[in-house]
């Protein structure tokens, strides 16, 4: 049999209902374009090219996932995007204009908890727009609409420390788009949660990114996460971070939880774990050489264990 007529793998057939929502997804415009971009730090230790030649073009309301193994930049590429590093080269466009800093129309959600301890829900979410010169009446009434969505209205009042990691991170998401920011950029925001509450999160981000105009790129090293919430993911690999392989998710929306045990979901998540994980990991081989010895600091020595 020619390879012309081999069947593609499972995760590259899409049902003709996806294929045509990528088509119209790809009609819509670029919210946020990088190009060329490249990423060198120079330590004591010399240089480390944590990014290099990222081309990326994420459309309005479209949800990207950015994937790739530990150290591979997927920070560093999150952090010139929202502004707070420079680029070594290339560049960033938001709209179709050069990213220079930090602005408000690129909401941040962090895995740590990024609230101001000292003012209640409400007023963490009213910040941005007071800093931004709304009344007080007005960002009060806008707090009040996105803790609504998040559906935390029972706790405006409280402050973050009296709220489980869960219910924290959907005030930083409240937060975050109360700036009512073009693109929400969010790396690893559920990292610290456990496997239940990450779940109910990954849900009630998608039930919100359907009601709002937003377009995220979301950060994440837990295949199940990005297959179920992403169009499309970005796999960087290590050494310099490139772009290894971009994939369109063949997962039909709305995602529905028994999906994530359909064959095209399994087929995709087994190709980003042949993409991140290859037989023969060289890159996982030398990190485990390099690991020192461990300290023994037991006595205890009938060999049990
Ligand atoms: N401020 C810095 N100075 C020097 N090197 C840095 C700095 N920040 C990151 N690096 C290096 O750049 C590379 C990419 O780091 P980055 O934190 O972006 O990776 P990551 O993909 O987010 O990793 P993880 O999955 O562990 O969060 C790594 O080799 C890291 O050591
Ligand atoms: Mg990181």
């Amino acid at each position: 049999m020619s390879r012309m007529n081999a069947t593609p793998p499972l995760y590259l057939q899409q049902r003709p209902e996806v294929a045509e929502r990528f088509q119209r997804l790809y009609q819509r415009e670029v919210v946020l374009e990088t190009r060329g971009l490249g990423k060198v730090y120079r330590g004591p230790n010399g240089e480390t090219e944590a990014l290099r030649d990222i081309d990326v073009r994420v459309h309005r309301r479209e949800f990207v996932c950015v994937i790739g193994p530990s150290g591979c930049g997927k920070s560093t590429l999150i952090r010139i995007l929202a502004g707070l590093e420079k680029a070594s080269s290339g560049q960033v466009l938001l709209d179709g204009a050069p990213v220079a800093g930090p602005g408000r129309d690129r909401g941040m959600v962090f895995q740590g908890y990024s609230l101001f301890p000292w003012l209640t829900v409400k007023r963490n979410v009213m910040f941005g727009p007071l800093m931004a010169g709304s009344s007080r009446t007005m960002a009060e009434s806008r707090a009040r609409e996105w803790l609504e969505l998040v559906g935390l209205t029972k706790f405006a009042d409280a402050f973050p420390h009296q709220l489980s990691g869960g219910m924290r991170q959907r005030v930083a998401i409240a937060r975050a788009l109360a700036n009512e920011p073009r693109i929400l950029l969010m790396d690893e925001p559920f990292g610290a949660l456990d496997a239940q509450t990450r779940a109910k999160m990954q849900k009630h981000l998608l039930d919100i990114w359907r009601n709002v105009d937003i377009t995220v790129l979301f950060i994440t090293h837990d295949l199940d996460e990005a297959v179920y919430l992403a169009d499309r993911i970005l796999v960087l690999k290590a050494h310099p971070g490139e772009v290894q392989e971009v994939i369109e998710v063949p997962v039909p929306r709305p995602r529905l939880a028994e999906q994530c045990a359909g064959a095209e979901f399994m087929a995709t998540k087994a190709r980003l774990e042949q993409l991140i994980h290859p037989p023969n990991a060289q890159a996982q081989d030398e990190e485990d050489d390099d690991a020192a010895p461990m300290l023994r600091l037991t006595d205890v020595t009938d060999n049990i264990e």
